[in-house]
Order: C-alpha cells, then sequence, then structure tokens
C-alpha cells in the first residue's frame, strides 16, 4: 500500500492559498504515494480540479480524502475537529503558528496527530528550500510595496513630463528581514528613493547593496538585538529611545512606511507611534507587515484599512494570499522539498531526522512534545 497524501481545502476565510500544487503532486507520486485532493482546494489559487487528476491524483470530498490518509498537507492547519478518518498518528504538515495557537495544537496532541509545524523550520542551510516563513515572506514583501502604490495618490518615479517634474516617492523600511529586503527592492525597482533600518547591524550592508540608505542607531551601548537563530531579541530601554528618536526625525520626511519588524514569539515590537504618523504629510501611505503579531504601528487595525491623521493604514492579514498563485507555488515546493529529503525509499514514506524534525514537531503519542512549548 502506498502512503496516502491528503490536501485539503484551506477552511480560514481569506485564504487563497493551496498546499500543492499539479507540479508538486506529479513529484509526490514519483516518489511512490497516492495523492488525494480536497474538491475546489486549488480553485482560489487558479488551479482546477483537472489539473490536479491529469497528474494521477484522486479528487473527492474532505472525508474522501482523509480516509485513512497518512500525511495531510494544509496552508493554515485547520482545527483537527474537522480532520477524522485518518490514519493513527497521522501527520499533519502546515503552519501552526504554535505559540498563537496554543488550544489547537493541545487539539492536535489529544487527536493522537502529528502536529509538523513548517513555521517553526530551523534556519539552517539545509532547510532553506522547506522554508515557508522566507517564501512568504518574500513575496508579502513585493506586494506590501504594490499595495502602498496603489493606495498613493502619487507616483513613485521621478517623472520629467512637459508638464513639469513628479518627484520621487520616499520609501522608509522597518525591519530588513526576508520581507523587508523584498520591499526594498521592489520599491527601488519601481524607482522610489528608499530607506530602511533594522536592529541587527549585520543588515546595513545589505541595505547598501540594494541602493537604499540604512538609517541605524549609532553609539548606544549593548544595541545589537541579535537573537538567536538569525532573528532579532527584545532591545534595551536606551536603545529604543535612541531609535524611536532617530525614526521620528525620519518619518516626517517619507511618503510611505513599510514595517516588517517581528521577534519570534513576542509581540510585535511598537515602531511607531499616532504621534509620528501625525507628522506625515497627508496622503502618505503605511503598511504594516506585523499587524496579525500586534503591529508595528499605531493605530493599525487588523484586515482594515484606515486613515489617521490624513495619512492611510494598511493593515490587511495574510498578505502572501493576495498572491495565491506564486504564494502557493512555493508553499507547495517548500512541502515537496521537506517530504522528498526525508524519504525513505525503503519505508515508502519520510522518516525525519532529531534537528529538523524535534524542531518542528509539536504533537506526537498523544501529547504536545515541543520543548519550546513544554518548558
Ligand atoms: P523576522 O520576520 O523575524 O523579522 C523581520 C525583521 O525585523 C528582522 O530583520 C528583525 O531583525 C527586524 N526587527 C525586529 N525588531 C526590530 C526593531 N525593534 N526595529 C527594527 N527592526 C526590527 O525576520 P526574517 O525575515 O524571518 O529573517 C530573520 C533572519 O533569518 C535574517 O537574517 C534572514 O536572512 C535569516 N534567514 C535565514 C534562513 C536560513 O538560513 N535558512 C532562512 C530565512 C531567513
Amino acid at each position: 500500500m502506498s502512503l496516502r497524501i491528503a490536501v485539503l481545502h484551506e477552511t480560514v476565510a481569506g485564504e487563497a492559498r493551496v498546499a500543492a500544487t499539479p507540479e508538486t503532486v506529479k513529484k509526490l507520486i514519483a516518489l511512490g504515494a497516492t495523492l488525494a485532493v480536497e474538491r475546489g482546494a486549488g480553485a482560489a489559487a487558479g488551479i482546477a480540479d483537472g489539473d490536479y487528476e491529469q497528474v494521477g491524483a484522486q479528487v473527492a470530498d474532505r472525508s474522501g480524502v482523509l480516509a485513512g490518509a497518512e500525511i495531510v498537507l494544509a496552508v493554515q492547519a485547520p482545527e483537527p475537529a474537522t480532520l477524522a478518518g485518518t490514519a493513527p498518528g497521522a501527520w499533519v504538515v502546515a503552519a501552526f503558528d504554535p505559540f498563537r495557537r496554543a488550544e489547537t495544537v493541545a487539539a492536535y496532541g489529544a487527536a493522537g496527530l502529528e502536529a509538523l509545524a513548517m513555521d517553526w523550520m530551523p534556519r539552517i542551510t539545509r532547510a532553506q528550500s522547506m522554508d515557508i516563513l522566507s517564501s512568504q515572506s518574500n513575496l508579502a514583501g513585493y506586494k506590501a510595496v504594490l499595495e502602498a502604490a496603489s493606495a498613493y495618490g502619487r507616483a513613485f518615479p521621478m517623472m520629467m513630463t512637459a508638464a513639469g517634474t513628479i518627484p520621487a516617492a520616499r520609501v522608509f523600511v522597518m525591519g530588513v528581514g526576508v520581507a523587508g529586503l523584498q520591499a526594498i527592492a521592489t520599491a527601488r525597482r519601481l524607482g522610489a528613493q528608499v530607506s530602511a533600518t533594522d536592529v541587527r547591524s549585520a543588515t546595513k550592508e545589505q541595505i547598501q547593496s540594494l541602493g537604499a540608505k540604512p538609517i541605524f542607531v549609532e553609539g548606544v551601548a549593548g544595541i545589537e538585538g541579535e537573537g538567536a537563530g538569525g532573528y532579532a531579541g527584545e532591545t534595551s530601554e536606551e536603545y529604543r529611545r535612541a531609535q524611536a528618536e532617530l525614526v521620528a526625525g525620519h518619518i516626517a520626511k517619507q511618503d510611505i512606511v513599510i514595517t516588517t519588524a517581528l521577534i519570534p514569539g513576542r509581540p510585535a515590537p511598537r515602531l511607531v507611534t499616532d504621534a509620528q504618523v501625525a507628522t506625515m504629510r497627508p496622503g502618505s501611505v503605511i503598511v504594516d507587515l506585523a499587524v496579525e503579531a500586534g503591529g508595528n504601528v499605531e493605530g493599525a487595525v487588523l484586515g482594515e484599512v484606515v486613515q489617521r491623521h490624513g495619512v492611510t493604514i494598511i493593515g490587511h492579514r495574510n498578505m502572501p494570499s493576495r498572491l495565491a498563485a506564486d504564494a502557493s507555488a512555493l508553499f507547495a515546493r517548500n512541502l515537496h522539498n521537506f517530504l522528498a529529503a526525508f524519504w525513505d525509499k525503503e519505508a515508502g514514506r519520510p522518516v525525519l531526522d532529531a534537528e529538523i524534525g524535534d524542531a518542528i514537531r509539536l504533537t506526537k503519542g498523544g501529547q504536545v512534545v515541543n520543548p519550546r512549548l513544554t518548558s
């Protein structure tokens, strides 16, 4: 019997992505698996049921695809109560957002499922191709700039026309991880004058190499902000004050601000106050990509576009879903790369090693087992 993999239709409102594409379904079948795709799963990403069938998948309703499934693939992990019929101990491979969904994770344990959080993939070289945070953040950074550009009542590039000159837009990117780097590159391609800041000093050169201007706090002790695994940590009080002062002067001169700052396991740092928003020119636009983690910008509202002091603050949820076809293609490849890297020919299924398995496994054998959740 070949391993049965189920691909779910997403259930969260507004989620247009899908966890497998015909390309990855084909590759998983080539590894020896049987693929069952829930009816309509790819529709919002532009993939028809027939496209999956053409590469050899079965298309069925939810209970049909789950019956006997040993691996379930999803973008956002569904509530385990909706996964009846899977094989005992089945893997659910998806984004879990484990810190914010502790009850759901506990329910996965109680249901005897093995929850594998792809959003906790370690940031090591060999796991780069499996890293959903990177692949999705990159697209989010790109789309954030386009959303800002379309809400902005002026142009991004400098234009010299017979009727006079239009100045280039000034774009400030706060937080230069994967999303921030792509936001800088995208704003530069559109012709904007771009500056950026981060707490990790390693980003300074990256900002410069993209043709943007780094805005950094200098000469404050203990400011590095460098946390574990290449992520940011909390900054000192002194640093926060110095950063706020520096940024306040800078923001008042910006047309567009894109914020992307996150600290794993903590609420997003507050980087822009309401008073700072008030210093911006009316018609300016802010996109808060950290809004789902509590927001970097005071006044940003999750899932809404609001006006504050004449400034548009965009707080869209789930930015990658706004590029559902590409986001799905990359997400699906991340999952395929993961399953393929661990595929054990003899077992006819993937067998995880400790370094990656222990990092992403949330539940097993009826319990929550991940040390980040149990300690
Ligand atoms: P993230 O999404 O956790 O945070 C975004 C950015 O916000 C980070 O650059 C962070 O330093 C910054 N930030 C946090 N607090 C801030 C504050 N108070 N003010 C200003 N900026 C603040 O980060 P992401 O995009 O996940 O990347 C983190 C690091 O991991 C990067 O160095 C990236 O290159 C690295 N990475 C490594 C991978 C691998 O080796 N497999 C894969 C992906 C990323």
